[in-house]
């Protein structure tokens, strides 16, 4: 079995490190890897972008699937093309990927299909705009409806942020094109929550739940990232049922729009008081959720099996298990989320049994020394009984590996930990 990745990132070195142990016989390629990925595949020099290029590799390399890590070629329509190239490929056509590339499609696709999420206005003028942000009320969040890189967000504490986070998308051009478009949304109070199913556009597999920590420091604070770490499993829902209905209905909405979704529906929930609600959709897997999902989910059939039968139409049912649980530390460069400072060189301790270091933006320099080459560097991903246990392993782990401006959160699964210190059971034993 031959299979190309595609994208260079912690999910992808998570995702061919999960392929490799499913089987090691599986030849693996990666499009453009990195030093980590490296270790486990051949790394071929094709931007994600160059879609031309990578169906060209995977022609030569005459592969049997292709796996797409990022949203950037799902919008470019690398499956669609793909496809029409005879390649079996995993992940959703251009159409289908719209419910991550325009905030406004998805939105109304769930306001139309009655999927419960916040209430919304889409606006692309300043005036009409403001004058929503005044209907809603403080606190409020806007969106830029395209692809922003994780930075399309903004929770608005007074009436003035959000005027001024209108201004700085719509007339600022802050996100380009992706920001020509926002929505003004309904602040939702809860806990969030990443659930992701493996789909044929009609079937799917629920993967357990993750939690993501968006904000830089420890406590959520600071500023938004990309997302400097996630744990699993999650104890917020009694039953993945509501969970299960609400993607089930999301599907039927998208294939009654002539989109049929295949590849991986990740949805970011809100657990509020009154329900799961549904904050956004994503049409691929989760970074830094499946560095903590790799090393703990099995799946019947395995996960190469079940990413060939999404791409080829025929999901069969899949039992899927937790060994245990995982927390994913990530390790962030400095000056990140702004311009984050390349070139710092990284040093990491020897492996240790139970931890896994997934690499990020790291690259080798002309001595081969490992450095920093991106916003987020690497995770590590440590697996123990609890996720307590779990957290102290990844963060004493994360603590060793070294290099010049590290940032990095010590709290990673933190919700959780006080969950299970508070739960009734913990109570009763006097914990
Ligand atoms: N962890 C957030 C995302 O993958 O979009």
């Amino acid at each position: 079995m031959r299979v190309l990745i595609v994208g260079g990132g912690g999910r992808e070195h998570a995702l061919a490190w999960k392929l490799k142990q499913e089987d090691p016989t599986l030849e693996l390629f990666a499009a453009p890897g990195n030093p980590g990925i490296a270790e486990l595949a051949e790394c071929l020099p094709i931007a994600v972008s160059d879609l031309a290029g990578l169906e060209h590799a995977a022609i030569d390399r005459n592969v049997d699937l292709v796996v797409v890590g990022p949203e950037g070629p799902l919008e470019a329509g690398i499956v669609d093309r793909f496809r029409a190239a005879g390649l079996a490929i995993f992940g959703p056509t251009k159409a289908a990927a719209e419910i991550e590339t325009s905030k406004a499609f998805a939105k109304r696709l769930m306001l139309d299909a009655g999927i419960p999420t916040g209430r919304a206005e889409m606006h692309t003028t300043v005036t009409a705009a403001h004058e929503a942000v005044h209907r809603f009320g403080a606190p409020v969040v806007i969106k830029a409806s395209g692809l922003a890189s994780g930075k399309g967000v903004i929770v608005c504490r007074t009436l003035a942020e959000a005027e001024a986070a209108v201004d700085d998308i719509l007339q600022g051009n802050r996100f380009g094109a992706a920001g020509a478009e926002v929505l003004v949304e309904e602040f939702m109070e809860g806990e969030e929550l990443s659930v992701f199913a493996i789909t044929d556009g009609v079937r799917f597999v629920l993967l357990p739940g993750l939690q993501d920590h968006k904000r830089l420091l420890d406590n959520d604070a600071g500023p938004n990232t990309g997302g400097m770490g996630a744990y699993a499993p999650v104890s917020l829902v009694d039953s993945p049922a509501p969970l299960a209905g609400i993607i089930d209905a999301t599907l039927r909405a998208l294939a009654e729009q002539g989109r049929p979704f295949t590849g991986l529906l990740y949805a970011g929930f809100m657990i509020t008081s009154t329900g799961p609600r549904v904050v956004e959709f994503n049409c691929r897997f989760g970074d830094p959720e499946t560095q903590a999902l790799m090393p703990l989910v099995h799946t019947n059939p395995g996960l190469l099996d079940l990413l060939l039968a999404s791409a080829r139409g025929a999901l069969p049912p899949a039992e899927v298990t937790l060994d245990g649980a995982c927390v994913a530390t990530v390790l962030a460069a400095a000056n990140y989320p702004d311009t984050p400072r390349t070139g710092d060189v990284i040093t990491l301790p020897p492996p240790e049994e139970g931890v896994l270091v997934f690499h990020a933006g790291t690259a080798r320099d002309g001595d081969g020394r490992l450095v920093t080459a991106g916003g987020r560097v690497l995770a590590a991903s440590a697996v123990g009984p609890t996720v307590e246990i779990a957290q102290q392993r990844s963060r004493a782990f994360a603590g060793q590996i070294d290099f010049a401006g590290k940032q990095m959160r010590s709290d990673i699964g933190m919700r959780e930990v006080n969950r299970q210190h508070h739960s009734p059971s913990a109570r009763a034993s006097g914990n």
